[in-house]
């Protein structure tokens, strides 16, 4: 509901510089693969669903029952033919990795999208010591395929200092004490709590990213990051060099 509330007024900028940065992405990985998996959908408030709706069929991982018939309703103004899989299975419980490995198994090469999702998964997940060297590894999971992912790293009740960042494009991924002196330094910052999304570590440091600001509400602002990476599929690579 907060989602709906919310929508149009003061997402729109974000929405925008979602739009913007995974358009291009959507473009090149759509020449390899006409399925696109996305983790956390949600209602798709965020995403360019015009772009999205371009694939042929969509695999969607969200275990919310009403986020379903939200993105099928929205997306359907856009795409009526394409064909959606909802899965409300949850792959990320499970922090050996072998559940969301057996499900990326079951389709090679597809390109994969975390919308917004990995900057929850501190509050889905038990704390433990193993779940470092999971967030470590996790990167390797989708190694070999197309990724990209859009995810909190910080968030708190006052805007990060963004104005005039988004005009560099990307940067070099920044570590948790980069992006406090960056976007959180000043008298204003000095009294408000900042909730860490615990995401420092999903990816190393030597990967280009973006960061964009989230204004939830006029009091919850978050601080995203934007990453991704594109692999041509080996079979589509031989058909190129044989041509
Ligand atoms: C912060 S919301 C992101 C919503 C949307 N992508 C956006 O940007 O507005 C996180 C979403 O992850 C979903 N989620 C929670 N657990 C999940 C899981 N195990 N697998 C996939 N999605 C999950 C939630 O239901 C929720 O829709």
């Amino acid at each position: 509901m907060k989602a709906l509330r919310h929508f149009d007024a003061s997402w729109k900028s974000f929405r925008i510089q979602i739009e913007d940065w995974l358009t291009p992405w959507l473009i090149s990985v759509r020449k390899h693969s006409d399925t696109l998996i996305i983790v956390g959908a949600s209602g798709g408030y965020n995403l360019p669903l015009k772009q999205v709706g371009k694939f042929k069929r969509l695999i969607v991982l969200d275990p919310d029952p009403s986020a379903e018939w939200i993105f099928r309703g929205r997306l359907i103004r856009h795409a009526p033919k394409t064909k959606i899989t909802w899965i409300r299975r949850d792959y990320f419980r499970d922090t050996s990795g072998a559940e969301w490995v057996a499900f990326l198994n079951k389709h090679p090469q597809t390109p994969v999208l975390f919308s917004n999702f990995l900057g929850q998964l501190f509050l889905l997940l038990a704390k433990s010591s193993d779940i470092e060297q999971w967030k470590r590894n996790f990167i390797q999971t989708v190694a070999s395929r197309s990724w990209a992912s859009f995810h909190d790293r910080f968030s708190c009740s006052v805007a990060p200092l963004t104005s005039g960042f988004e005009e560099n494009g990307f940067s070099e991924r920044l570590s948790n004490a980069e992006l406090l002196e960056r976007f959180y330094t000043g008298p204003k910052f000095r009294k408000v709590e900042l909730q860490d999304h615990e995401t420092e570590t999903f990816f190393p440091k030597d990967l280009q990213a973006m960061y964009f600001h989230w204004a939830i509400t006029s009091q919850t602002h978050h601080l995203i990051e934007g990453m991704f990476q594109i692999r041509v599929p080996r079979d589509r690579l031989h058909l190129v060099e044989s041509k």
